[in-house]
């Protein structure tokens, strides 16, 4: 979807909409809207649409407004974004192909109107590509929105929000892949596509060279599988030289069957986006690039396939990682933590990093404890935490501290090994995390994000459809906004 900021309207537009603020009362909008509102109990609340049709100078003109509660509201900006977003999911397929936005009502500021605008085109996405045969009626209809009235500023505004756009947008495509066109190979290979000419600089390690570098538990995980493993890290110098860097580390299990811990059938399908933390380190590293942000960065992913074979791990085995640490594999199923774990290490290693931050579909059981609404943020540093919830806050990618400490610790420990991949049947998403704290230096800041229940969503959003949310890479732009510029 194009956004066009233009003078005036263009004549031959039918559809015409504005955002309107509750109890601001509806004076200088059309009269079929303003005296049919109330009447459809119309009060401008977020994401309520009011749709009328009028005859204007003998055309038919379809006109909407669209709430965005009240001018004062705290949370503003979402209200804004939720304002944008109805309306593209009202008329996203509704046979008009372009709209006209006028922002002279509600908007006031550039601010404002890049949180509309934002709102709009995060809900304008859509993968269709596999679908041969959907009819006329289903297909996406609406190509350009004609911007009116915009205050000054908008289109710098609109740039940045733009970027921080096609990084969740990269998100979700990444996640909504299928499995078979989606491996590790494959999602480099995306990545450099991605990443071309913008100033990033991609490293890539083959097994050959995890292999040399001894990182043992990521390559247990995808020796089942015929697609090769591979540690993807992308790095963006926008900050002062020598300033050390905010790290991301991503899970990208490009598909989770459990391995020889099979997982049940019904819904495995489901674990195809198991790469979600992957595809959020990836689409936050796009938005900081797209935008140039003023910070060094570096987004490190873990791919691998985790599948049942001949030549996969097994329960009981124990794996040497990269750090030194043994580990021996109770549940072939608790995987994500095999790979992070050597990813962790490698990027301390490698980056000296000023704080790390990983984002993983790590447990179902942090479904259980939050479901769909909050990630599970676990840190050994407070104000580490404090500043991912308030980022994901303010963006709509919401995190709940959860807590860390040596008791349970404790019940990772192994009879034969340093440690063990599972605990017991209580506290499974913090046991994970007690997990990856054991790869994580003395002094390091660190924070791990269990984002199982946010990457996928059963119902249309905030400003997402069903699917994909996009889950991730506006928290990740936003807390090195918030942070480090
Ligand atoms: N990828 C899963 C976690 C998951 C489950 C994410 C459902 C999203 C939705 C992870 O690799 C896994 O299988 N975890 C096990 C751990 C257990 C074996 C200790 C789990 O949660 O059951
Ligand atoms: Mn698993
Ligand atoms: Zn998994």
């Amino acid at each position: 979807m194009q956004i066009n900021f233009t003078d005036s309207a263009p004549d031959n537009v039918r559809l015409h909409v504005q955002i309107v603020n509750e109890g601001d009362g509806l004076e200088g909008i059309d009269e079929v809207l303003a005296e049919g509102a109330p009447t459809a109990r119309f009060r401008g609340k977020p994401g309520q649409v009011f749709e009328g049709f009028a005859k204007i100078d003998g055309e038919l003109r379809r006109l909407a407004i669209s709430g965005a509660g009240e001018a004062g509201a705290d949370n503003r900006r979402l209200n804004l974004e939720r304002a944008g977003a109805a309306l593209t999911a009202k008329y996203l397929r509704s046979g008009e192909t372009d709209m006209v936005l006028d922002l002279a009502s509600a908007v006031e500021d550039a601010e404002e109107a890049g949180a509309a605008l934002a709102g709009l085109c995060m809900r304008s996405w859509s993968m269709d590509d596999y679908r041969t045969k959907l009819s006329k009626e289903k297909k996406v209809s609406l190509e350009t929105v004609h911007v009116i009235n915009a205050p000054e500023g908008t289109l710098a505004a609109w740039d940045r929000e733009l970027a921080i756009t096609k990084g969740v947008d990269f998100t979700r495509m990444l996640v909504t892949q299928p499995a078979n066109l989606l491996y590790p190979e494959s999602f480099v290979e995306v990545c450099q596509k991605m990443f071309k000419d913008t100033g990033a600089e991609l490293t890539v390690l083959d097994e050959a060279q995890m292999e040399e570098l001894g990182m043992g538990a990521l390559l247990g995980v995808g020796q089942g599988s015929v697609r090769e493993s591979r540690l993807l890290a992308i790095r963006w110098n926008g900050g002062e030289e020598g300033e050390k860097p905010t790290v991301f580390v991503g899970k990208g299990v490009t598909f989770d069957t459990g391995g020889i811990s099979l997982k049940p059938g019904p819904g495995m399908e489901d674990m195809k986006w198991d790469m979600g933390g992957a595809g959020a380190v990836a689409g936050g590293m796009l938005a900081l690039v797209g935008r140039k942000a003023k910070a060094n960065v570096v987004g490190v992913v873990g791919l691998v396939e985790n599948m049942p074979d001949g030549n996969a791990i097994r329960p009981g085995d124990v794996l040497t990682s990269m750090s030194g640490q043994t580990i021996e594999v109770l549940n072939t199923d608790a995987e994500g933590r095999l790979v992070l774990c050597d990813a962790l290490h490698w990027a301390q290693e490698q980056y000296d990093p000023e704080h790390i931050v990983d984002f993983a579909t790590l447990t179902g059981a942090m479904i259980i404890a939050l479901g769909n609404e909050h990630g599970g943020v676990f840190a050994n540093d407070d104000d580490l935490a404090s500043q991912l919830v308030s980022a994901g806050k303010s963006v709509n990618d919401k995190l709940w501290q959860m807590p860390l400490g040596p008791a349970y610790d404790k019940l990772i420990d192994s009879p034969i090994a340093d440690m063990k991949n599972i605990g017991g049947r209580g506290a499974g998403s913090i046991t994970a995390a007690q997990f990856l704290q054991r790869f994580i230096k003395k002094d390091t800041k660190w924070a791990h994000c269990d984002i199982a229940g946010m990457v996928w969503s059963d119902k249309p959003g905030h400003a997402h459809d069903k699917g994909a949310t996009g889950y991730g890479a506006r928290l990740i732009n936003q807390f090195i906004a918030d942070n480090v510029e």
